[in-house]
């Protein structure tokens, strides 16, 4: 790599406030768990750290409240070398708060005080456009109003800098037409996927899940999304472009905590796609800094640098 690329995200922030239990505490049912732990966490924000891990100059566009949260999630980015310009500290709401519970097996459930996320508005990314004018690539998730999303995408494609839209938190409704063919690159989980794709993602069997999750990833190409990258865990995940489809095997690891392996995926993945790496090698590269990710607990905390990623690489060829 010569220079850093330019990668611009439009996102969350929040503070997860984080309990191990042995296992996800049924609907009103109450469990004693184990270690509490606080760190910092949103989707958005967790994709702009693993890009700034990964190598590349990240502008982070993005609301947090005027409080001690927000003042520590500011201090983290700065941290990790990203530009906060088009971070705005919002005097009219908190910042944003994750409850997360982690379970033995590295499964967690997740509940969202959106807080000064639900704020963040077509404004903020107007004001951010010449930003997004110099980047390679723009990088959005739904954990933000979906007008904001739009208007990102909307300049991105006015100005011709390509898409990456992790859409998660799932929409409850199916994405508009014309913001599907506007993205470049769209990358759901399998869930994700099936619901954009018209299904419920409920009810599949181990012996069908391969199949729905590449025809889920037709029907959106069909929909006008470029390329389609459904992430499959532990799996590695299934692209769906314009020269076919192809499965990218995952990594074997010993899972402590996925809070936040989809975010570190996007946001590598982002940086490999701006380096003009081959779709598969981009995807094995996105996979293994998810894979590292999984063995530590926390979201932030647990993102890799780019010679931590190389490193596993160059373990897993010559294992
Ligand atoms: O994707 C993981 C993230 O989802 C957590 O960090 C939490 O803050 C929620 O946004």
């Amino acid at each position: 790599m010569c220079t850093r690329p330019h990668i611009v995200v439009v996102g969350s922030s929040n503070t997860d406030m984080v309990v191990q239990v042995a296992r996800i505490p049924r609907p009103g049912e109450t469990i004693l768990g184990g270690a509490f732990t606080m760190a910092a966490g949103g989707k958005g924000a967790n994709q702009a750290v693993a890009a700034a891990r990964a190598g590349a100059n990240v502008t982070f566009v993005a609301r947090v409240g005027d409080d001690l949260f927000g003042r520590k999630a500011l201090e983290g980015f700065q941290a990790d070398g990203i530009d906060v310009q088009h971070v705005t500290r919002d005097r009219q709401a908190a910042s944003g708060v994750a409850l997360i519970q982690v379970a033995r097996n590295g499964q967690n459930s997740i509940a969202v005080a959106a807080g000064a996320n639900g704020r963040l508005s077509p404004d903020d990314v107007r004001a951010a456009e010449g930003a997004i004018r110099s980047a390679s690539i723009v990088l959005c998730q739904l954990e933000v109003p979906l007008e904001t999303v739009a208007e990102t995408v909307r300049i991105a494609s006015k100005v011709g800098v390509p898409v990456l839209l992790n859409p998660a938190p799932a929409p409850e409704q199916a994405l508009e037409a014309s913001l599907t063919a506007a993205i470049s690159y769209l990358t759901p989980n399998e869930t994700e996927a099936a619901q954009l794709a018209g299904g419920d993602g409920s009810g599949r069997t181990e012996r069908t899940e391969a199949d729905d999750s590449e025809a889920a990833a037709q029907r959106l190409r069909e929909a006008g999304a470029g390329t389609v990258i459904v992430t499959l865990g532990a799996a590695g995940a299934l692209v769906a472009s314009p020269e076919g489809v192809a499965r990218i095997a995952g990594f074997r690891v010993e899972p402590v905590d996925t809070t936040g392996a989809g975010d570190v995926f996007n946001g590598v993945l982002a940086v490999a796609l701006a380096e003009r790496r081959a779709l598969a090698d981009a995807v094995r590269f996105a996979c293994a800094a998810a894979a590292i990710s999984v063995t530590r607990l926390g979201a932030q905390p647990s993102i890799p640098h780019r010679a931590e990623i190389e490193a596993f690489l160059a373990s897993q060829t010559q294992a």
